[in-house]
């Protein structure tokens, strides 16, 4: 019988999860605020409505099968009402523990992984002390609703303190400034019964606290740490019994990864998998939902994705319009494109870090 899978938002990320569902034969039905959301032209039905709306995000769970979530902010009250009456199948845990990044990094820890020294700050003079016991420059960042850079500052130096005294109006944390090699993610899929799936490392590089690029296999990566990486993030995943799909964000540095983030959707990083790789981070987490079984998936080739922000969006169009063979380029039908915001991204299959720069980088607005 064919099932239906709800989803909790309609962003770009829903659209992909609705697309792999679709292939997978399941039904999906979205619910988001915006009426013009990306996934509404590709789910099959959908529900316009805020996300801490209970009768509407009800509804949705009661025309679902299984439900799921691509936005990260629903209140935790409204989702434990409903998971104790619907088949919220990733459970609502990794969500809430991903909604505070002082919870986040405290599970982190608590779970055997390195963190760079962060501290809860409520006040002023809690703000001057850790940042005097860390250093500078040193990052503060509210503890909730932080995205794509947005609600975080750095502190360079004591004269900023000053400044950061206006983010203190809801709580914040305040991180030591990790000065790290680069920024790698390691995508998982499965639960302690099906057993776990993970998809290849990439090197993440960020633009203005935005993700930018996606090179995969991170070149400067060797086996080992590769391996200790993965394997760490399976640990977090039982030891917290998340279930179903999990994306953490690592800095590393030399030898060692210290965690920075979590996110238990489908991440940005990973959109090179839906050609990159044999199965995708959607298909898998489709998969999961509908009790199908995981797929071990490979990289078929060495792989770039590109974001396309609103600056690129006219480049990317380009792009889009020419043959190239195995550049394949995913825009998201935003209605709306501002720079910085996320229009769409380009994959590029068979291609390393340096072909991407040499053939592609100067296509695209510089980066700051
Ligand atoms: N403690 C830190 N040290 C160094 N760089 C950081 C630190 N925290 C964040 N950054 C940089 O800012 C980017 C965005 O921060 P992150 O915590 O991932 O927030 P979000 O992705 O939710 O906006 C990171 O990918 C990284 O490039
Ligand atoms: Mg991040």
């Amino acid at each position: 019988m064919t099932k239906t899978i709800g989803i909790i938002g309609a962003g770009q990320l829903g659209l992909m999860i609705a697309q792999a569902a679709a292939r997978l034969g399941a039904r999906t039905i979205c619910l988001d605020p915006s009426a013009d959301a990306p996934a509404f032209g590709v789910c099959d039905e959908h529900i316009v409505a805020a996300f801490d709306d209970l009768a509407a995000l009800e509804e949705l769970c009661r025309r679902s099968d299984v439900v799921t979530y691509e936005f990260e902010n629903v209140p935790g009250d409204i989702l434990r009402t409903l998971a104790d009456r619907y088949n919220i199948k990733q459970g609502i845990e990794p969500l809430i523990d991903s909604q505070d990044r002082l919870r986040e990094k405290s599970r982190a820890v608590e779970s055997g992984l390195r963190c760079a020294r962060f501290a809860d700050i409520a006040d002023m003079d809690t703000l001057k002390r850790k940042a005097g016991e860390f250093g500078y420059p040193c990052i503060l960042k509210s503890r909730r609703l932080g995205y794509d850079g947005h609600g975080q500052m750095m502190i360079h130096s004591v004269d900023d303190l000053a400044a950061a005294e206006k983010m203190l109006s809801v709580p914040c944390i305040l991180e030591e400034f990790v000065r790290f090699d680069y920024e790698a993610s390691v995508i998982s899929v499965g639960d302690e019964q099906t057993g776990y799936i993970h998809f290849p490392v990439g090197r993440n590089i960020h633009s203005g606290g935005i993700l930018d690029l996606s090179i995969v296999p991170a070149p400067e990566m060797n086996d080992d740490l590769r391996r200790r990486m993965v394997a760490k993030s399976e640990e977090f995943m039982r030891r917290n019994r998340y279930r179903g799909i999990m994306a953490i964000e690592y800095f590393v540095v030399g030898d060692e990864f210290y965690f920075n983030e979590m996110a238990p959707r489908p991440h940005n990083s990973g959109h090179y998998t839906i050609e990159g790789c044999t199965t995708d981070q959607y298909r898998e987490l489709c998969r999961y939902l509908l009790d199908m079984p995981l797929e071990e998936p490979r990289l078929k080739a060495p792989t770039v994705m590109k974001n396309i922000l609103g600056q690129d969006l006219a480049a990317a169009e380009r792009i889009a319009a020419a043959h190239n063979d195995n550049v394949y380029v995913h825009l998201y039908g935003k209605s709306e494109s501002r720079p910085k915001r996320k229009m769409g991204h380009i994959t590029f299959v068979g291609l390393d870090a340096d072909g991407y720069y040499e053939t592609w980088q100067d296509k695209f607005v510089k980066q700051n």
